[in-house]
């Protein structure tokens, strides 16, 4: 069967988050299962840069842009890949969706619209590929027309859209409408109308054959008030077609007994390994050589939806404790500073690395003992999988993937041997520094730590189920676990 997978973003090309580690695992995890898969993604200037082995396959207008589609082998993978060829992705270099003041590119309706223009037309045959697709399978809002104008035909592929965060709706302006010369009838509030905005992500809402999310925790959240954002209504309304599904990880790239980007590779077996990552990243960055003492790590969006701010009152507590604390990433301006400013007031305690760092954040995860994840929501997570992976014990708030993964040190959980982290409710400040008490009160029973660090590890967050909840919605196996 023909799948045309299509997002703004796949690992190893082009990432600024977990929905490229997605769009790059998944279709080769169906690849694997037989499928006929191509990956479509915009080619944007640095992917161009980097791939240097592509082939043109062919060129083809969409609303009056000449397009041209580059394949390529996904790097790892092999997943045959398309890059959308236009001087609207392949003239810019820098972060797929802003500038670098954080300012969203002034021409983000155009050049998502025509990534979404050309999947349709792709997976609806209205190219000389020799190609089509029977399965278009669109992730979040850059490409939620697609699904749209997919939807006007007949015949046309069945289509399944996948919402990795709801919180990027792609609004424009009515005037954005107009100019993109889409049919009438899409702005409506059955269509892709929103409190008399364009809504890109209302096309794959409305329109999609199967409506998916990435948790089914986050499932349940978005068809309530506020996970919704105020499209809960409209997810209620379809919750028959909306199902959610955990992502999996690509273990081959996030496994510690492997992971070619540690000082020291390690597994259950030979936890004490474990150890020489932390001394490591303790020396590269700086920090005393305090190996008795917990480290902290974080690696993630400096955004709103992680949580930094509640995180932000506790830290000079924290580093007093005594604890260490490492910090990797990028965005909001004022949590970059004080970051930064925490950092230099702790010097041989905490550093905080203001920077997109691949390697790195392998590293943290390998080095540090707690990793901190107190999000506001999280649709999936994937971080908090690496981490139980590494060994990393997750210190997360209970929503979304994040309350789907991770189990509790409460007594019982610890006692039944199936507590992997530490888990807190309310978003404030308070809840989050008990949690972050228990974990510092449980550190000196190096036993019961140990027992969750393996616990955490033998979890399986393969791809493989998931996968076989996709082809279920593809139409191509019986039932949907
Ligand atoms: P989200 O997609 O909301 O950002 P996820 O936990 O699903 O959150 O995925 C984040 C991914 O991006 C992870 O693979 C994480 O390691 C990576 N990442 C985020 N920020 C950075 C950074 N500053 N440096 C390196 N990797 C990062
Ligand atoms: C989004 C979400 C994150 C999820 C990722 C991959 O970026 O914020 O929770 O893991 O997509 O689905």
């Amino acid at each position: 069967s023909r799948l045309l997978f299509v997002a703004s973003e796949v690992y190893p090309l082009v990432k600024t988050g977990g929905l490229a580690d997605v769009a790059g695992s998944l279709p080769t995890v169906l690849a694997d299962m037989g499928l006929d898969v191509r990956i479509l993604v915009p080619g944007y200037g640095d992917v161009l840069d980097k791939v240097d082995d592509a082939v043109e396959i062919g060129s083809f207008a969409c609303a009056g842009d000449e397009v041209t589609l580059l394949e390529t082998a996904l790097p790892g993978s092999g997943v045959r890949t398309w890059l959308l060829q236009h001087p609207l992705f392949s003239a810019r270099a820098g972060n797929p969706y802003h500038d670098a003041a954080g300012q969203p590119w002034a021409d983000n309706a155009q050049r998502f619209m025509l990534l979404s223009r050309a999947a349709a037309a792709i997976a609806c045959g209205d190219t000389a590929l020799g190609w089509q697709a029977e399965v278009l399978h669109c992730n979040d809002w850059h490409t939620g027309p697609a699904i749209a104008l997919a939807h006007e035909r007949t015949p046309r592929p069945r289509t399944v859209f996948t919402i990795h965060n709801l919180a990027h709706m792609g609004m424009f302006d009515r005037a954005t409408f107009e100019r993109l010369q889409l049919p009438a009838h899409f702005w409506s509030g059955e269509g892709m109308e929103f409190y008399d905005q364009l809504c890109f992500i209302k096309g794959g809402l409305s329109y999609a054959d199967w409506i998916t999310t990435v948790s089914p925790t986050y499932a349940r959240e978005i068809c309530e008030s506020p996970g919704g954002m105020g499209l809960e209504g409209l997810l209620h309304h379809r919750r028959e077609q909306l199902v959610g599904i955990l992502n999996g990880i690509d273990e081959a790239v996030w496994n510690p007994a492997t992971d070619p980007l540690l000082e020291q590779n390690y597994d259950s077996e030979r936890l004490d390994l474990k150890q020489r990552n932390k001394a490591s990243l303790l020396r590269e960055l700086g920090l005393d050589d305090a190996a008795d003492i917990p480290l902290f790590g974080f690696v993630g969006r400096l955004a709103e939806q992680k949580g930094v701010e509640l995180l932000l009152p506790l830290l000079d507590e924290l580093l007093q404790t005594p604890a260490q604390l490492v910090m990797l990433g990028t965005g909001d301006a004022r949590l970059e500073q004080a970051l930064a400013q925490l950092a230099a007031r702790h010097p041989g305690r905490a550093a905080v690395i203001l920077a997109y760092n691949e390697s790195l954040a392998h590293r943290i995860e390998a080095a540090a003992d707690v990793f901190l994840m107190p999000s506001l929501f999280e649709p999936c997570g994937l971080n908090q999988m690496y981490s139980l992976r590494y060994g990393t014990l997750p210190l997360v708030r209970a929503v979304g993937g994040l309350a789907d993964t991770v189990t509790h040190a409460s007594e019982a959980n610890l006692a039944a041997g199936t507590a992997t982290g530490f888990v807190f409710e309310q978003p404030d400040s308070q809840a989050l520094r008990s949690v972050l008490q228990q974990a510092l009160s449980l550190w000196p029973d190096r036993a019961a730590w140990r027992r969750m660090q393996r616990t955490a590890m033998a979890q399986d967050f393969s791809w493989q189920r998931s996968a076989r909840n996709y082809l279920a919605l593809y139409g191509l196996e019986e039932t949907v676990e």
